[in-house]
């Protein structure tokens, strides 16, 4: 039986990853790289470090720069990024977001972020929910991030939960594998050309429902 449910954050409870994607188009460019949205499907769910090397790599400029002067990329990105989100409220949420997590806490459900922002905290603190949350994973401690599935075990275990007990959500091809890959099911949120491998898809938050989800589970076992 379905005890927990673990979120992504980004592109599934709010609509930051339009604004991540903002603050690496900006930085990008400044680069003279051009990226454009489906180039950034690439960048969801993947860390700030291993996005700008992405970047760079496409770029072809991922020699040009040592470590200490991608490390003032990627702060620039942040600032940019944090500048953002800094206003963020209530109104932010997704639309049905906050009406899901509610009802997933009236079914008693153990709530779990598994976001590979080190903005989390932060976001959800300013859209009002992190008490909903039961724990958060650190992102810091991580070995691998996505599509690697130690950030969904963990939240998992972190909750006290097997992962055949969690459910995983998602918006990015690297988030759905990463919950795949940990043997949990996984809803995704967007299209089916890059959510194909979901367990079950949907096209927006407006559609989360925990019993079409459970239903869902019930037929995938
Ligand atoms: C993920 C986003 O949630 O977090 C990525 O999908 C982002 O776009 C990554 O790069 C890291 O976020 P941050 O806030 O630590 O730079
Ligand atoms: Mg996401």
């Amino acid at each position: 039986t379905i005890k927990g449910f673990v979120f992504d954050l980004d592109g599934v409870i709010t609509d930051s990853a339009e604004y991540h994607f903002l603050a690496w188009k900006a930085l990008a460019k400044e680069l003279d790289i051009m990226i454009n949205r489906e180039f950034n499907e690439q960048l969801k769910g993947v860390s700030r470090m291993d996005s700008l090397e992405r970047i760079l790599k496409y770029g072809a400029k991922d020699q040009l720069y040592n470590q200490q002067e991608k490390e003032a990329l990627a702060a620039k990105k942040n600032e940019h990024y944090v500048s953002l989100i800094k206003d963020v409220t209530k109104k932010d949420l997704l639309p049905g977001v906050s009406e899901f997590l509610t009802e997933l806490k009236a079914k008693d459900m153990k709530l779990a972020l598994a976001s590979a922002s080190k903005n989390g905290p932060f976001l959800l603190e300013g859209l009002g929910i992190k008490e909903l949350f039961d724990t958060i994973v650190d992102p810091a401690q991580l070995t691998h991030g996505k599509p690697d599935p130690e950030i969904f075990q963990k939240g998992a275990s972190q909750l006290g939960l097997s992962v055949e007990e969690c459910v995983g959500i998602e918006d990015a091809p690297a988030g759905i594998e990463a919950i795949n890959a940990a043997g949990m099911f996984s809803v995704g949120i967007g299209s089916k050309d890059s959510l194909g491998a979901a367990d079950y898809l949907i096209s927006s938050t407006e559609e989360l429902a925990l019993d079409n989800i459970l239903v869902a589970v019930a037929h995938t076992k």
